[in-house]
């Protein structure tokens, strides 16, 4: 399984990126307002400071709900640099642009997809992507691994080539449960990632193991 991070903090993807794991990352509206980056151009130029520390895919996101639009913006994308995956979202015009892109063998990842009929859609559309969010469908009572399940399931049964990208990934459990099921890549916050290290264990161990060459060679 691919780990990607979800988020637009070049501190966090710079340190994530040298623990030697990541293989991409994912970022959305609200991720880059919360770094405070605003403007076309310095949005542009960030995409482009985070493709130049990770050697993966980096998911750019559209803001435009109209065909024309984005398409517009999507080429923009793509264009900044050869790791841009052009993130757009799961509505019609969604739909036919990721066609579009699809056809001019731009990448795409489909957002805010919570159901199985809008990830076959977004596979029929040739999406290189598809996001499901589990977390937040975890947040209204909701089952977000059983649609990953679910994908799995429906992607295999007709060998699309569409990526499921279990997004919205709150903890070590998530990305563990996403491993189990088969999901391709996850996305999900440093602390998530970084929180798989975590054993008392390991820590009783390690003191140990310490103490006991300190006990012999001082
Ligand atoms: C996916 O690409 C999204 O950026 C993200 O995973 C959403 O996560 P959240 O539900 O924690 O905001």
């Amino acid at each position: 399984m691919k780990f990607f991070i979800d988020t637009a903090n070049l501190d966090q993807i710079r340190e994530a990126q040298d623990m030697g794991i990541l293989d991409g990352v994912t970022t959305n509206p609200s991720l880059m307002a919360k770094e405070g980056i605003s403007g076309e151009q310095n949005i542009l130029n960030h995409y482009v400071d985070i493709c130049n520390i990770v050697d993966g895919d980096v998911s750019a996101e559209v803001i435009s709900t109209e065909y024309n639009d984005m398409i517009q913006e999507g080429e923009k994308l793509a264009q900044l640099h050869e790791n841009i995956v052009v993130k757009v979202p799961m509505i019609k015009d969604g739909v036919k642009a990721i066609k579009y892109f699809s056809d001019k063998g731009i990448r795409t990842n489909c957002t805010l997809i919570f159901s199985v009929g809008q990830a076959l859609l977004a596979a029929k559309a040739g999406a290189t992507y598809v996001s499901p969010f589990i977390g937040r469908l975890d947040d209204i009572s909701t089952d977000g691994l059983n649609l990953i399940d679910e994908i799995r399931t429906v992607y295999d049964n007709y060998v699309f080539e569409t990526q499921i990208l279990a997004a919205s990934v709150r903890h070590p459990m998530h990305i563990i449960d996403c491993a189990k099921i088969g999901a391709d890549v996850m996305t999900g916050p440093l602390s998530a990632i970084t929180a798989l290290l975590k054993h008392p264990l390991t820590d009783i161990g390690l003191e140990k193991f310490l103490a006991d060459y300190k006990s012999v060679n001082g």
